[in-house]
């Protein structure tokens, strides 16, 4: 990661209560360009709400989101989609009565073409295609999704999140429920955003596969942060290895 370039994405003093809980306690997080950062906690410490809150699906009660410098904080989540910003697994799931293919047209036909390149001339059939190829479902392109298996309709997911052309991928618990074998498979398709110039949000219960994505690491206990740096330090970190050990 090159941290003299200008954040992708900044997120600072984050609050957010539901009701009179506080989830999320002034939460600062920053993500550069193509960077691949891993976020951690116990069950229950405010992650998915962090994410949902950068995603625009939850409305913050105090702070600020910036993307590329500009403040997003009042944009509604399909224009965070349509400016880079792609949350998957979880939620959106795909229709389970649509192909594959259909499916990825969808979301082309939503987003994808928004920030595409001027010269890219490819139908969206082709490009959807080129989707499904670069996550290895082309077998199974014009299958109805509700026949897809587990691993296949989290290559699916990952497909829709790329035809949105991101910037950011926020991939919340994408390797849940996965084998060994399924898990090295996605996390390979994950680990490759990099080389499209993606910045990922990982998070990940799975500290094998997260220690080998992330470039950086970030802890949240509670609802507050703990840690954030190099993912050796942090999780050699006593409050880190308490959080986890004490629970
Ligand atoms: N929509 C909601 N309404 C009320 N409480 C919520 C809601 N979403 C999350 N919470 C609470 O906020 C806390 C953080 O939840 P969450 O962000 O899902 O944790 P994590 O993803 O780290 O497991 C939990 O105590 C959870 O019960
Ligand atoms: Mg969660």
């Amino acid at each position: 990661m090159d941290q003299s370039q200008k954040p992708l994405v900044q997120a600072s003093s984050i609050v957010k209560k539901f009701g009179g809980f506080t989830a999320l306690n002034q939460v600062d997080l920053i993500i550069y360009p193509g960077e691949r950062l891993g976020l951690i906690g116990p069950n229950g410490s405010g992650k998915s709400t962090l994410v949902n809150c950068i995603s625009g699906m939850l409305k913050i009660d105090g702070g600020s989101v910036q993307l590329r410098g500009e403040d997003i904080t009042q944009l509604a989540t399909h224009a965070r989609v349509h400016a880079g910003i792609a949350r998957s697994f979880q939620i959106p799931k795909p229709f389970k009565s649509m192909t594959v293919i259909e499916n990825i047209q969808v979301v082309i036909n939503f987003a994808g073409h928004l920030r595409s390149e001027a010269d890219d001339h490819r139908t969206h059939e082709e490009k959807a295609l080129s989707i499904i190829q670069s996550v290895g479902l082309m077998n199974k392109a014009d299958a109805i999704s509700s026949s897809l298996t587990q691993v296949e309709l989290r290559k699916l997911e990952l497909a829709r999140a790329m035809s949105a052309n991101p910037q950011l991928l926020i991939a919340d618990e994408a390797l849940a429920g996965l084998s060994g074998a399924e898990v090295d498979e996605i996390l390979e398709l994950i680990m490759g955003m990099k080389a499209k110039g993606i910045s990922v949000l990982m998070i990940e219960h799975i500290m094998s596969a997260v220690m080998r994505f992330s470039e950086r690491l970030m802890v949240l206990v509670a609802g507050s942060k703990v840690a954030d740096g190099d993912p050796q330090d942090v999780i050699s970190n006593p409050e880190v290895i308490k959080a986890y050990l004490g629970e």
